[in-house]
């Protein structure tokens, strides 16, 4: 195995990504950031240097466990301490397992700012993919505002709430094109085409080139920070193989439902009429419209130009709430054989939305806020008052109807951290409830933090142990680091807490996270070795470890 060393600055820079320029977070200049790229049992390590002026900074793997270094995982408050303006931090860990990954900001909201890029595991040398192919594809998806994320932010906060609405863009690999369209000439209203002064290098389509008749593996991986897109290849049919780092049962899909946090791997044959080009589409659904126009495109076709425009016009999108076409989607992952089986015993313990005075997000009625010292300090140096300790309950009140807006809108702040030993098996059901106004329930892809788990089960209305519990998967659940809730529905997962550390379980939806939507997951602290320098520089471990992080 080799050591793949990074060094990287951050930093705000103009930038156009949909042609209107704004400020992004960039990385060595760029925009998104650099792709890491290793193989299977590599150390992958980022020297990480803040320059961004006026804030801390923490980038997270998104997807890569952190096996033996839950310090490395990236999360401020969580895992270590923002790194401060002009400082470094090396980020030191193992990359176990090949997969599509991706990295982002953790702290605020920076991951909304452009804080992101690609991560890609090959298999190490010497072994195989269970499926073969000729090229790969790299896609990462993307929603973008004008408005800036500090104003986001304050927005979220403020009284009264300020919602930051619907994304103005969405971006395929950082580009997308905001006040022109790709496909203008088949769309009527007032699609107009893009002029080439406008489409600075910035934003022009990261237009991917094939060779006829081959198999390309295409990657694709989800960043956004609210939207969920129907992701589809014009003509072309895809085979689904990985889903967040694991292998699947293939199955052809002609579109995928992705949300954020989700990665995927298709397989796709270049076999359609090649006097042409094709579209590459990424619609935002499973929100109220009004909603961005496409993330578009091409598929080129050589020796065709690249520039040429598709005979044919962009794939059309589903409605926006056709739930079901998700949850049939949903349904069609599951684990292909070699992957591991679930026990099947388990604790229990149930999560649930309601919204407060304060638009929060809240889980059995707490809504998360972090302390200033990094939890994997204060639990393992047992710093009781860096923290709140009180349990979080495991339940909610069985009268609890979640088809209405909550009786009491009333939660309370907390760090919501469950405290578990060492290998048990965990089941949380993520029950979905109803917003405050009534009839509405979103759509949340829930993440974890230094974990896979089996997604045992989706389904409508509340989770019912005695008829749902029965009959959850336990012969071919597909492992995931995230999973969809669909509105007033409910969705299964389960895992074991063999990696000792301290890992958030949270929707990826960047402004939902900010509005207290997630909880912590305390695993097996006393096995947590010993945290190296650097890692906890803030808050009370500054003061009381002494040299920082060193000793326990
Ligand atoms: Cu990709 Cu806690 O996030
Ligand atoms: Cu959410």
């Amino acid at each position: 195995a080799e050591v793949k060393h990074y060094d990287w600055d951050v930093e705000y820079m103009y930038w156009k990504p949909d042609c209107v320029e704004h400020l992004v977070m960039g990385i060595n200049g760029k925009f998104p950031g650099p792709t890491i790229r290793a193989k299977a049992g590599d150390t992958v390590q980022v020297n990480l240097t803040n320059k961004l002026g006026t804030e801390g900074l923490v980038i997270h793997w998104h997807g890569i466990r952190q096996i033996n270094t839950p310090w490395f995982d990236g999360t401020a408050s969580i895992s270590q301490c923002a790194i401060d303006v002009g400082e470094s931090f090396v980020y030191n860990f193992t990359v176990d397992r090949a997969g599509t990954y991706f990295y982002h900001g953790h702290f605020g909201m920076q991951r909304s700012a452009g804080l992101y890029g690609s991560i890609v595991v090959d298999v190490a040398d010497g072994e195989k993919e269970p499926f073969a192919y000729d090229g790969e594809v790299n896609l990462l998806l993307s929603d973008w505002w004008h408005e800036s994320v500090h104003e986001q932010e304050v927005g979220l906060s403020s009284k009264p709430f300020r919602w930051i609405g619907e994304p103005q863009s969405i971006l395929i690999n950082g580009k997308g094109q905001y006040n022109c369209s790709l496909g203008a000439k088949f769309l009527n209203d007032s699609a107009r085409s893009c002029s080439d002064t406008e489409m600075s290098p910035q934003c022009q389509p990261d237009i991917q080139s094939v060779d006829q008749n081959k198999t390309y593996r295409v990657r694709i991986a989800s960043t956004t920070s609210l939207a969920s897109i129907s992701f589809v290849i014009g003509n072309h049919n895809m085979t689904l193989v990985e889903a967040d780092g694991n292998y699947i049962q293939p199955v052809s899909v002609d579109s995928l439902n992705i949300y954020s946090g989700d990665t995927y791997s298709v397989l796709i044959t270049t076999n359609q009429d090649p006097s042409t080009n094709y579209w590459i589409s990424a619609y935002q659904i499973a929100r109220k419209p009004p909603l961005p126009p496409p993330g578009l495109t091409i598929l080129n076709y050589k020796p065709n130009p690249v520039s040429d425009t598709p005979l044919s016009p962009p794939p059309t999108s589903p409605e926006w709430n056709d739930f079901a076409g998700g949850k049939s989607f949903a349904n069609k992952i599951l684990a292909l054989k070699s992957i591991p089986k679930p026990p099947t015993k388990s604790d229990r313990l149930n999560t649930q939305n309601t919204i407060n005075g304060y638009v929060k997000w809240a889980i059995n009625n707490v809504s998360l806020v972090l302390p200033t010292t990094p939890l994997i300090g204060s639990l393992k140096f047992g710093l009781k008052n860096a923290f709140d300790g009180k349990s979080p309950a495991e339940d909610f009140p069985a009268t609890y109807d979640i088809m209405k807006p909550p009786v009491n809108p009333n939660s309370t702040y907390g760090n919501n951290l469950y405290n578990f030993d060492y290998n048990i098996t965990i089941d949380v059901i993520i029950q979905n409830a109803n917003i405050l106004s009534a009839n509405v329930s979103e759509v949340h892809p829930w993440h974890l933090h230094g974990h896979d788990f089996w997604v045992l089960g989706y389904g409508d209305g509340k989770f019912s142990e005695e008829n749902d519990g029965k009959n959850l998967n336990l012969d071919n659940p597909p492992l995931r680091n995230t999973v969809v809730i669909f509105p007033h529905g409910w969705t299964a997962i389960r895992f074991v807490t063999d990696n000792p550390g301290v890992w958030p379980f949270h929707c990826h939806i960047e402004p939902h996270l900010h509005m207290g939507m997630g909880v912590v997951f305390a695993e097996a602290v006393d096995k947590i070795k010993t945290i190296p320098d650097g890692v906890l520089t803030c808050g009370l471990t500054a003061k009381n470890s002494g040299p920082v992080g060193g000793s326990s």
